[in-house]
């Protein structure tokens, strides 16, 4: 399988959820070898959209002339992308954002009602795509945390799509936290086997990778003492 990772970490290797990114892709790869390429967002020019719609028109190209060209056919040539993000204000990080609003160009400006909401009819064939969400986040509670990027996320991409969320996940930097965040890596390199198997990941197995690997308090308590 051809992944794309889009870490939208500024810090790069060095992100938390990394640490989440690539465990899972260990276990994708324990199960089948998969062809992986990973873009630091943040490395890249991406301008923001300026809102012309002159992409959805008539199969129209962006104003831009930036490294958004080649990503876009990078997206349309992957099977899965994996969007690896820190929770930013309970949203993705702004360079990652950027990218996700120049994705307009495989969107046309007509509309077609699907279920209950409408969508954009699509310029470019990206049928084949899964999508799949890891986000990581500094709050040790993962009740309401996620839920403004996770329904983003799900809009965005309404079919193929699959969620991983880890509160408390400066800890995956910490050393001193392996006894906690090595088992959960280990539930996150089950996941990826299992993702890679079936396309999905038992509905048990997300909740326990997305409960705080510590209790709440004791976190917030190790945290504060340190600032
Ligand atoms: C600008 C900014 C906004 C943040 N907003 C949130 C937030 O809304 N909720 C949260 O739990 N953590 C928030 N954090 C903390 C990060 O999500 C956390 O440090 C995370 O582990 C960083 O991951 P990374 O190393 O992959 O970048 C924020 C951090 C920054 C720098």
């Amino acid at each position: 399988m051809k992944i794309l990772v889009l870490n939208g970490s500024p810090k790069k290797d060095k992100s938390d959820t990394m640490h989440i990114t690539r465990a899972f892709l260990d276990g994708m790869n324990e199960a089948e070898p998969q062809e992986v390429h990973t873009i630091h967002v943040i490395d890249k020019h991406i301008a923001y959209c300026t809102g012309c719609f002159s992409c959805m028109r008539n199969g129209g190209e962006c104003i831009h002339d930036d490294d958004m060209r080649d990503i876009l056919n990078e997206i349309l040539d992957s099977d899965l992308l994996i969007w690896s993000f820190p929770l930013y204000c309970y949203g993705m990080p702004t360079p990652l954002k950027a990218l996700l609003d120049r994705t307009l160009p495989l969107s046309s400006m007509a509309m077609r009602k699907v279920g209950e909401r409408y969508e954009h009819v699509e310029q470019a064939d990206f049928s084949h795509l899964q999508y799949l969400m890891i986000c990581g986040c500094g709050f040790p509670n993962s009740k309401h945390n996620f839920e403004p990027a996770t329904a983003q996320f799900k809009l965005c991409f309404p079919g193929n799509h699959t969620i991983i969320t880890v509160p408390e996940s400066p800890m995956f930097n910490a050393p001193e936290a392996a006894i906690v965040t090595e088992p959960r890596l280990t539930l996150v390199r089950q996941a990826g086997k299992q993702y890679a198997k079936t396309g999905g990941i038992d509905a048990a197995l997300l909740a326990e990778i997305g409960s705080p690997m510590i209790p709440e308090e004791q976190y917030a308590a190790i945290v504060n003492a340190g600032v």
